[in-house]
């Protein structure tokens, strides 16, 4: 069994780790230029001319100031399950109630076929409203915010033209396309009585409700299944809206859709695994630092390292041992990584159980300490890499306080992730250590309020609120609005 240090390692294993090392960590240094290029990449993204990142305005052009109320719909359609919502923005200040059910996204619905996923999709939504409102033929059309967390023009908020999926969905005919009408016809087809009112990023709706709690919060942030961010910027620093007229210091979320940041490999550290990641993926070239930093992916950049340890290097991790459960693409997602990195014991014992029960192989003592450095590198590396965005936004804002509320499987479950994340922004924005350790940082990411849930509820509310004010920018059919009042609290 394991050793417990790393010295005790025959010495080829420890030189793998280092080249590992080598490969994987990421210095301060580095880490300022990598921010430094970001905020340039933000700056582009918002020009007429436009860059890799897409910074998207989503026609959000207000923070809750949490006096919002009424009851509302939500469907949330992100990279592993669907939820429907229904939220119930109280009388009492910033509080809500919320009942939801959880469908699990069949794997062959996100290679498949585009009709099927809507099919599927208003089927959940049928079976939500027949529980929890009785019969749909008998109900006029309840308002629905549809949070649909992939890269989406929007020339309105209640409009989203697919830029491209992510996160290893594949479905022809959807992209360069405006998915509403699509999802509305599949209502239409099931007699499922909703209209929508808002079509939402993720990252947007986790800023508006981590706003409606927390007026500090300025970044709302996914470190989950994918990666990504939005603010809110003011219209006037929108060159690409200039043509619009409007009010230069009228507020815009921006749904920055950061997973494309240097794509076209200027900055960023890539490794051999991050190369073949992208070139493996269904789309080749985007999502460049979400293939770095995101949980599809760390499981796979681990399982590739590993695999090139066993085949291709010096030293043959799993001597005689047959890999075949190794060689299968994406098969480790990032809760296996998180499984390695929490074994608490010094022989790393349940890392060892973990790779006999779930790939068949029998570690080594000195193989268990490299699965767990590599664990550590690769979930580090992601956590770094994460802060520049972060940074990114807060110098380009020039924030030098505030809260930026933070969702997703990798923020919430991967041990470390937050720590290793505040330690990169210190080292980043040169923050002094803290003197005392209970100290806040300047700039803290801190957990969100559900931000697909409750944030498309507040969305579809401030909406509404700003039409009722004459604010009708951005709004593709405001007849729905008109007529749509919420659900009474
Ligand atoms: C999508 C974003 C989303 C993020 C987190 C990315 O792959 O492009 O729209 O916000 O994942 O879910």
């Amino acid at each position: 069994m394991a050793s417990g240090t790393l010295d005790n390692l025959p010495k080829d294993l420890r030189n793998e780790i280092e080249h590992l090392e080598r490969l994987f960590t990421v210095d301060g240094a580095k880490l300022k230029e990598v921010t430094n290029h970001f905020v340039h990449e933000l700056e582009k993204g918002l020009s007429v001319q436009g860059g890799s990142i897409p910074m998207n305005p989503t026609w959000v052009m207000s923070f809750p100031d949490g006096n919002e109320t009424g009851t509302y719909l939500a469907l949330d359609m992100g990279g592993t399950n669907l939820r429907v919502c229904q939220v119930t923005l109280t009388e009492t200040k910033s509080e809500f109630d919320i009942i939801q059910s959880k469908y699990r996204m069949p794997e062959e619905l996100k290679t498949g076929d585009a009709e099927e996923l809507w099919e599927y999709i208003a089927d959940c939504l049928m079976q939500f409203i027949e529980t929890h409102h009785g019969d749909p033929t008998k109900l006029d059309a309840l308002p629905l915010g549809f949070t649909f967390s992939y890269p989406a023009t929007q020339n309105y908020i209640d409009e989203g033209i697919l830029q491209r999926w992510t996160k290893g969905f594949d479905i022809a005919g959807v992209e360069g396309h405006n998915v509403v009408p699509m999802f509305e016809a599949a209502l239409q087809r099931r007699g499922v009585p909703i209209k929508l009112t808002a079509l939402i990023n993720d990252t947007t709706g986790t800023l508006i409700a981590s706003a409606y709690t927390d007026p500090k919060m300025r970044i709302g942030c996914i470190f989950g299944t994918g990666c990504n961010a939005a603010y809110m910027e003011n219209c006037g620093s929108i060159p690409k809206l200039a043509h619009m007229n409007l009010p230069p210091d009228m507020p815009m979320a921006i749904n920055c859709e950061w997973g494309a940041f240097d794509n076209e490999h200027k900055v960023l550290p890539r490794t051999p695994y991050d190369v073949i990641i992208d070139k493996d993926s269904p789309r080749p070239g985007q999502q460049s630092f979400e293939k770095m930093v995101a949980g599809l992916y760390l499981g796979e950049i681990f399982r590739l390292v590993l695999v090139d340890l066993h085949d291709n290097q010096e030293i043959k991790i799993f001597p005689g041992q047959d890999i075949a459960k190794l060689r299968k693409a994406y098969s480790l997602d990032s809760s296996f990584l998180s499984l390695i990195e929490e074994d608490p014991f010094e022989n790393l014992s349940e890392t060892f159980e973990l790779f006999q029960t779930k790939l068949g192989l029998t570690p080594t003592g000195p193989e268990l300490e490299l699965i767990r450095r590599t664990a550590e590198l690769i979930g580090t590396r992601a956590a770094r890499l994460s802060a520049c965005g972060v940074a990114a936004i807060s110098k380009k804002k020039g924030y030098k306080e505030c809260h930026v509320g933070a969702d997703g499987s990798v923020f919430n479950k991967y041990p470390n992730f937050k720590a290793r994340g505040a330690q990169a922004l210190r080292e980043i924005l040169d923050w002094p250590e803290k003197a005392d350790p209970k100290e806040d940082d300047p700039i803290e990411i801190l957990a969100a309020e559900d931000g697909s849930g409750v944030g498309a509820a507040l969305i579809a509310a401030l909406t509404m609120q700003r039409i009722k004010q004459g604010n009708m920018h951005g709004i593709l059919h405001p007849e729905n609005f008109r007529t749509t009042e919420p659900l009474p609290a």
